[in-house]
C-alpha cells in the first residue's frame, strides 16, 4: 500500500491520506471504522454504470445512492438543490458521509454540497478520471459554475481522504483519458520529477502508459497545494498553459467544436511555450521538443483561434489577472517554471500565430 501524507494548513489538524492501489480495501476499513450515521454516494448516470458496482463490491457499510447528470452544464446550484433536498429527506446530519464517485464535477461539486450542508459533515473523494485523479481530487478546491463563470460560487476545505484506484480509468473514455494526460504532462514540465525523457516515448495515450506516471503527478499537486494552500504565490506554477488554454476553452464553450479541458491545455501550453522562449529563455529545442510531443498526442487545429480580438478579451477577464494585465505562469526550462509574468498583445497574438502556423513548418 503507498500513500502520501497531504495537510494544509489553512485549517488547523487539517490533514488527509491519498491512498493508492488497495485503496477501496482501506476506503472500505474507513468507513467501517469511522461509524458515519449514514453514508451517500454521489454518482452521475456513467459513475453508477461502470464504478459504482466496483465499490459495491468492496463495501461492508450500507449506502444511499445519490444520481445526478453528468457534465459540466450541470455543475450548478440547480444541482447542488436537487442534492441538498435528497440529503434532507434522507435525514442527513453532521456525522453522515458524502463519497464523491466521479470526475471533477461529481469531485467540485459533492464536497460543496457537503462542506455547506448544516455548515458542513464529512465528504471523501473517489476519483474515476485521470483528471480528478491528479488534480482536482487534490488541494481543496471545492464549487460549482455560476452564470456561466466557471467555479464563481466555493470554497476551501479538504476531504476526510482521497482514495485513487486506477482500475476506474479503463472505462473512462479515451478522448477523456488523453484531455487528463494534458495535466500530468503539465505537472511534469513544472516540477523537477525528471521524467521527461520517460513521457516522451508515449506515442498514443493508454491506461497503461499513463499509469505509472500517476503517482509522481498527484504527489507534485499535493505538494504545491500544501506548500500554498490559499492560492497565494507557488500554487500559481499550476497555471503553467491555463492563461491561453483557459481562453479557449472558455471562447468554444458554446460552440459545436466543444474542446474538452486538457485539449485546450495542449494548445495553451504550446503558445506559453512560445512566450516562454521569448520571454524567459525557454531553449528553441525544448520549444521544439515539446511542440513536437503535444501536437502528435492532441493533434493539430488551427481553425480553433478564428477571433483572436476575442480570445485577448478573455484573457483580460482571467480571474489570475491584477487588473487588466494578462497574467502567465511560463518556462525558463523543463522542471523552472516562473511565476508572474506579463507581456504585450503583440507577443500573445504572436504565440497564436506560431501554433497556427506550425502546420506549414
Ligand atoms: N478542484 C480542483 O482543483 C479542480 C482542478 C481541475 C479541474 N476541476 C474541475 O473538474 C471538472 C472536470 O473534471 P473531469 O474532466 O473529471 O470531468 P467529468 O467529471 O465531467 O467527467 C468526464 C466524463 O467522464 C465520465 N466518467 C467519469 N469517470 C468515468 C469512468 N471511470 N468510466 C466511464 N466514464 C466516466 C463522467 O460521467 C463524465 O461524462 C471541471 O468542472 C473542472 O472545473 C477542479
Ligand atoms: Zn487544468
Amino acid at each position: 500500500m503507498r500513500k502520501i501524507e497531504a495537510s494544509n494548513s489553512f485549517q488547523q489538524k487539517d490533514e488527509y491520506t491519498i491512498f493508492f492501489d488497495n485503496s477501496l480495501i482501506e476506503f472500505n476499513d474507513f468507513v467501517s471504522r469511522a461509524n458515519y450515521s449514514s453514508v451517500f454516494i454521489l454518482v452521475d448516470e456513467n459513475t453508477k454504470e461502470h464504478c459504482l458496482p466496483v465499490l459495491d463490491e468492496q463495501m461492508s457499510t450500507s449506502f444511499q445512492v445519490i444520481e445526478i447528470k453528468a457534465g459540466e452544464k450541470n455543475k450548478s446550484i440547480q444541482t447542488c438543490t436537487q442534492v441538498w433536498s435528497t440529503l434532507l429527506e434522507n435525514y442527513a446530519d453532521r456525522k453522515s458521509l458524502m463519497v464523491n464517485l466521479g470526475g471533477g464535477v461529481i469531485g467540485d461539486m459533492g464536497g460543496f454540497c457537503a462542506a455547506t450542508y448544516k455548515r458542513g459533515f464529512d465528504f471523501v473523494q473517489i476519483p474515476t478520471t485521470l483528471l480528478a485523479q491528479v488534480d482536482a481530487s487534490i488541494g481543496g478546491k471545492l464549487g460549482v459554475d455560476f452564470k456561466g463563470y466557471k467555479n464563481n460560487i466555493g470554497l476551501f476545505k479538504n476531504p476526510q481522504a482521497v482514495f485513487v484506484n486506477t482500475n476506474f480509468l479503463k472505462t473512462l473514455p479515451t478522448k477523456e483519458l488523453r484531455s487528463g494526460f494534458a495535466e500530468l504532462i503539465k505537472h511534469e514540465l513544472i516540477s523537477k520529477n525528471g521524467q521527461w525523457d520517460a513521457y516522451q516515448q508515449i506515442e498514443e495515450v493508454t491506461v497503461d502508459a499513463v499509469v505509472p506516471f500517476i503517482e509522481d503527478s498527484i504527489a507534485l499537486k499535493n505538494e504545491v497545494v500544501t506548500s500554498d494552500p490559499m492560492e497565494q504565490g507557488l500554487r500559481k506554477i499550476l497555471n503553467f498553459g491555463h492563461t491561453i488554454g483557459h481562453a479557449l476553452e472558455t471562447y468554444h464553450l458554446d460552440s459545436e467544436k466543444h474542446l474538452l479541458h486538457g485539449e485546450a491545455i495542449a494548445i495553451g501550453m504550446i503558445c506559453e511555450c512560445y512566450l516562454s522562449h521569448k520571454l524567459t529563455e525557454l531553449p528553441p529545442y525544448i520549444l521544439e521538443e515539446i511542440t513536437i510531443y503535444l501536437t502528435t498526442l492532441f493533434g493539430h487545429h488551427p481553425n480553433l483561434m478564428q477571433d483572436k480580438e476575442q480570445l485577448l478579451k478573455i484573457m483580460q477577464q482571467d480571474k489570475k489577472n491584477n487588473g487588466t494585465a494578462i497574467n502567465f505562469t511560463l518556462l525558463k526550462n523543463i522542471g523552472q517554471p516562473i511565476l508572474n509574468q506579463e507581456t504585450t498583445h503583440k507577443l500573445i497574438l504572436e504565440s497564436l500565430d506560431y501554433y497556427n502556423s506550425l502546420s506549414k513548418s
